[in-house]
């Protein structure tokens, strides 16, 4: 196990993308966790998918907020002078960079969303932690940043390990993901910044991402629409539960890699990568099956309801990959910790969630 070098107690802690789906439960979980420390939100609240659901999730967090830990901001992390702005008023100790245009499809039909947020926003955050230096103030401890497991592209070997080459992406998300590792190894050399990123693989469970085939398929089933099943179903994924991903989150926040200086007198990058994935991968048809059973559980579906007219199989999408599957022993070794929650369980989890989630007006 890695020392724990930071105690979360009484820092502030900037998180970017706070309304997102990963975001909100993070924020949720440092407030339950640590009572004392100043949490700093940032979101553009863009409406790539249905943004009453960012709103309900920042309800939550307000309702949870008992102690005032948490300030909201909206605004996007590509303007550069409300980062600067943000970083000099708040002078975060940690920064959580998970503010991106996610998504594999949108990057065919809305590339610039991807270089806005993803590369000029990311940027932007780097500039303001080498800038929190600056007069020799103590400056930004960790940063914490999102990666993805779209940068193994269509890697054969399995499964996949930070150590393993990712330099063939095979969508403009992953290009912009592998981007910031690249970025974030530059500015850890040239101005001994602690960075680590993660990536993170499919992650699901309640109040999560429209955009993502758990969650499409679930409400076109509950329509009575028919589901596509992409590559004829012969996919897996390693599915991760939020819950897992926030305590992953959590523990690697609290240990910054160390500044260490080199031979040469320059700072050797105090940088990391790992996966944070379930490193169970799920085959497609599997995974529906026990989504079928779960929504029926939930009373969502009825226990009679046809699925096979229902689904349709159909090709592989550009810039899809068929199968993703995470190599956590490097995570397990430093952090004593790697996801597990079963997929049934976290399903399950998702489909009561959205059994009652009609009050958001999302369902028709
Ligand atoms: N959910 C997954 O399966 C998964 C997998 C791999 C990587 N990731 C990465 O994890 C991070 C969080 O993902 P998520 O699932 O919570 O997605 P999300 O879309 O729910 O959250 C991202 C949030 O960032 C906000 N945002 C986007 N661009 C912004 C900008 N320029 N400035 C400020 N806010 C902006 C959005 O409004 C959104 O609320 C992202 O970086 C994503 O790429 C997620």
């Amino acid at each position: 196990m890695l020392p724990q070098n930071i105690n979360l107690q009484g820092k502030t802690i900037l998180i970017t993308g706070a309304a997102g789906f990963i975001g909100s439960n993070l924020v949720m979980e440092l407030m339950r966790r640590f009572g004392h420390n100043r949490i700093v939100g940032i979101d553009s609240m863009n409406n790539y998918y249905d943004v009453q659901l960012k709103k309900e999730r920042l309800k939550t967090i307000e309702a949870n907020d008992t102690k005032g830990q948490f300030t909201f901001i909206r605004g996007s992390i590509a303007d550069k002078s409300l980062i600067a702005d943000t970083f000099s008023k708040y002078l975060p100790d940690i920064v959580v960079n998970l503010a991106a245009q996610a998504g594999v499809r949108y990057s065919i039909t809305n590339p610039d969303a991807y270089i806005e947020s993803n590369l000029i926003g990311f940027y932007n955050i780097l500039e303001a932690c080498r800038h929190s230096y600056d007069n020799d103030q103590q400056g930004v401890l960790h940063l914490v940043y999102a990666s993805s497991s779209s940068v193994y592209g269509t890697n054969k070997k399995v499964p996949y390990s930070t150590d393993d080459k990712v330099d063939n992406p095979v969508s403009l998300y992953a290009a912009t993901k592998k981007s910031n590792e690249l970025l974030a190894h530059a500015y850890s050399k040239l101005y001994n910044i602690p960075s680590t990123g993660l990536r993170f693989f499919t992650v699901y469970g309640p109040a999560g991402r429209p955009d993502m085939a758990y969650f499409g398929f679930t409400d076109k089933l509950a329509k009575g629409e028919t589901i596509q099943i992409f590559n004829y179903g012969d996919c897996r994924r390693d599915f991760t539960y939020i819950d897992d991903i926030v305590e992953g989150i959590t523990r690697v926040m609290q240990h910054a890699p160390e500044r260490i200086e080199g031979s040469d007198g320059l700072p050797i990058p105090p940088y990391a990568v790992y996966n944070i994935g379930n490193s169970q991968p799920e085959n497609l048809l599997d995974f529906v099956s026990i989504l079928q059973e779960e929504l029926v559980r939930a009373g969502i579906l009825p226990a009679d309801y046809d699925f096979d007219s229902h689904k349709r199989l159909v090709p592989m999408q550009p810039g899809d990959v068929p199968v993703t599957y995470a190599d956590t022993s490097a995570l397990e070794h430093d952090f004593g910790f790697h996801p597990s929650t079963p997929l049934r369980e976290g399903l399950r989890r998702f489909a009561q969630w959205y059994a009652t989630y009609k009050h958001y007006g999302y369902k028709s």
